[in-house]
């Protein structure tokens, strides 16, 4: 055989195969630059229908948004569990951007609650939902550790995953019928992998992350879209950070680009580094090593929060 013979076909696997890697990293770029610098920034708008609703509205990320979607002009529904911040976040939505709101003063812990909020909701064209409200643990701890766990388990369960199933039940249907309609579904990203010491805080999170994906695979052909929404940390009162920084933004700052993606991702990060981080850590980490970073990192915290509690 001539050596023609045998390198013209491992010349052209190696050429086909060069060609196909171009074509994948041209696409990730293309894909990149269409999510995190063209965006998708004006689909969330009035023209959705004329209410916004969105559950933990009074802090953090929940009240980030409440205040963006009335700056797009939406009126807001506010659901948290004071009355009295209900009411100063609507005063203040109503004075800044000149839009109605409403509130409905629930405990999300309780599962008997719905009721009250089908009333709430009652006869609103409710255009977009966002179930932002969540809780998660005072400090990391080993899972027989937590204090009054019973109740705990109950709670999470009840705040993170039961008020995304009930509060899409009350509010898809009508959407449907109008054949548009988003709903955001808050995550996080210690739902992309189990995260040992927060383990209850973030199954609950997967839950929401699959439940997401498989409600708007149902019903994106009826013209909605449910997005899961899976942050890395934002400062607020749930994180205790105080100071903003690229990769740990404050909620105006973090909101403000995960509705640029909507429309163009079912399941997203929302945030370019934190897009960076998710990449990383699911990609190019395999799963076991992030598990053991993710335990060392909160068993160093879990030491802290314990010795500083001794001292006081
Ligand atoms: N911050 C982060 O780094 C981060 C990262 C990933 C995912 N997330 C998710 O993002 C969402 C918002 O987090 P956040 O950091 O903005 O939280 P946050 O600052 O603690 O605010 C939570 C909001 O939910 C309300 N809320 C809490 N428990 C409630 C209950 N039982 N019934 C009714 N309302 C209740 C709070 O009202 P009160 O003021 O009355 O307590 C507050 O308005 C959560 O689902 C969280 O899991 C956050």
């Amino acid at each position: 055989m001539r050596p023609f013979d045998v390198e013209a076909p491992v010349f052209w696997v190696g050429a086909v195969t060069l060609a196909l890697l171009f074509v994948w990293l041209l696409w990730i770029v293309l894909a990149g630059l269409r999510v995190w610098v063209l965006g998708n920034g004006r689909l969330v708008s009035t023209r959705l229908g004329k209410w916004a609703v969105v559950t933990g509205a009074t802090d953090g990320i929940g009240k980030a948004y409440a205040e963006e979607l009335a700056r797009r002009g939406f009126a807001v529904m506010l659901i948290s569990r004071s009355q009295e911040k209900l009411d100063d976040v609507s005063r203040s939505l109503e004075s800044q951007y000149k839009v109605e709101t409403r509130t409905i003063a629930v405990d999300f812990a309780s599962a008997d609650i719905y009721p009250t909020i089908e009333k709430g909701l009652a006869g609103l064209e409710i255009g977009i939902l966002v179930n932002n409200v969540g809780i998660s643990y005072p400090y990391p701890e080993y899972f027989l550790n937590i204090p009054n766990l019973n109740n705990f388990v109950n709670t999470v369960i009840n705040v993170n995953i039961t008020s995304v199933c009930q509060m899409t039940r009350l509010v898809l249907p009508k959407m449907v019928e109008r054949s548009k309609g988003v709903i955001l579904n808050i995550s996080s990203a210690s739902g992309m992998y189990p995260v040992p010491l927060l383990t209850i805080y973030s199954a609950t999170k997967a839950f929401v992350d699959y439940f997401s994906r498989g409600v708007h695979a149902e019903y994106k052909s009826k013209g909605i879209i449910v997005q899961s929404v899976l942050p890395f940390f934002v400062a607020t009162k749930m994180t205790k950070i105080r100071k903003p920084t690229l990769d740990k933004p404050t909620p105006e700052r973090y909101v403000s680009a995960q509705l640029n993606t909507v429309g163009l991702q079912s399941q997203t990060n929302g945030y370019f580094p934190h897009a960076v981080m998710g990449w990383f850590t699911t990609i190019l980490v395999p799963v076991n090593v992030v598990i053991y970073f993710a335990m060392q990192m909160h068993k160093a915290q879990r030491a802290g929060y314990l010795r500083r509690r001794k001292q006081c």
